[in-house]
């Protein structure tokens, strides 16, 4: 989309006064006209990982939701301050588990005398509290592009794994990539009197996945999937592990945003495509490849932006680096100690896995 020439350029000026002192960092998901001014463009793993790669930036401009700029905050240094332009930019699917929810889980588990074999394995898409009883459990972090080696760490320290709190990345590892059966795994609902199990269910069960999805790739079904197979004969049907079981199955590629990036840069001319995943990225990659044959096609019909992610946009991005610019910290989102130390753990022993 065309960015106002007025906005483009007043990002730029602010950008440029404030030099080394400010690192901006932008997710695959964010609009064209805020990745334009990103250092770095990554999936919440790469991000991650580059937000502590960068000790001499005074400000990380974090172009992405809330739970990705805790986890900068958390692994960066104390005297770092990381911004989120807009503080409505939310995840849903975090919301999906708060603290006291995940208590009370644990109180079930120990009730039914299974909490000493559960590890919990929490995806980065959860609030620095989640990640801190992660951390507090003696369990890990993982993104959608490490699932898999994050359970079969999980697996060595315990039996049993208590997912958090995407259902869909928690099965879809467990079953596809890992040879688990859809029996192994029970839900656990946060709204239901002892999450909606009985005590033998949870002692029968290897994967205890906790009830909450994303909004955005809940919306890709097998119906859209057989569509596209009907419409573009000889297509490859390529989606994001957040996507429903049946949907996963049904297609022939699945990963992380970085992936789905990389598989199209070393996809053969003329080859078709459609893709599940969130709609900005989609379009982006369509332009991208369009001239070198490639036809990329958005794998459903009805429009699918994540619009947490797209509350961040080129005015929210002007007036942020303006304000920093200015020497006036605005949107700083700084956990608090101790949480940031237990939170620090679990994103640690995500980092150091195999
Ligand atoms: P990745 O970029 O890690 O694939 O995550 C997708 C996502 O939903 C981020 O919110
Ligand atoms: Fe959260 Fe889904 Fe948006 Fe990712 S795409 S930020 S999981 S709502």
């Amino acid at each position: 989309s065309p960015s106002d020439p007025d906005l483009v350029e007043r990002a730029r000026a602010a950008k440029e006064k404030l030099g080394d002192k400010v690192f901006v960092l932008g997710h695959h998901y964010q609009r064209d006209e805020v990745i334009q001014f990103a250092d770095v463009t990554g999936d919440s793993f790469k991000l991650a990982r580059d937000a502590a790669a960068r000790p001499e930036a005074e400000y990380i401009v974090f172009c992405g939701v809330h739970f990705m700029a805790e986890s900068a905050d958390i692994l960066t240094s104390d005297d770092q301050k990381v911004v989120l332009p807009d503080l409505a930019a939310g995840c849903s699917m975090a919301d999906m588990a708060t603290a006291e929810q995940v208590a009370e889980c644990w109180d079930v588990l120990t009730a039914a005398g299974i909490a000493e074999q559960v590890v919990p394995v929490s995806y980065m898409n959860s609030s620095a509290d989640i990640k801190a009883f992660t951390g507090k459990h003696g369990g890990t972090i993982c993104t959608s592009s490490n699932a898999q080696r994050a359970l079969e760490w999980a697996f060595e320290q315990g039996e049993k794994i208590l997912f958090l709190p995407d259902q869909h990345l928690g099965r879809n590892t467990a079953v596809r990539d890992m040879g688990l059966s859809l029996e192994d795994c029970v839900v656990y609902n946060p709204h239901k009197p002892d999450g909606g199990l009985t005590a033998q269910q949870l002692r029968d069960a290897k994967m205890i996945l906790w009830r909450g999805h994303c909004s955005v790739h809940g919306r890709f079904s097998l119906e859209s999937v057989e569509d596209v197979r009907a419409r573009i004969p000889g297509v490859n049907v390529l989606v994001h592990p957040e996507c429903r079981h049946e949907v996963v199955a049904a297609a022939d590629y699945v990963g992380s945003t970085e992936y789905i990036i990389k598989a199209l840069e070393a996809a053969p001319a003329g080859s078709k495509w459609a893709i599940g995943t969130e709609l900005n990225l989609v379009r982006r990659l369509a332009n991208r490849f369009a001239p070198e044959g490639k036809e990329i096609v958005f794998l459903d019909k009805t429009v699918c932006f994540c619009s947490t992610m797209n509350r961040i946009d080129l005015p929210h991005l002007v007036w942020t680096l303006e304000s920093l610019a200015d020497g006036k910290l605005v949107n700083r989102i700084e956990v608090d100690q101790e949480t940031e130390a237990f939170a620090k753990l679990a994103l640690e022993r995500m980092l150091a896995l195999p």
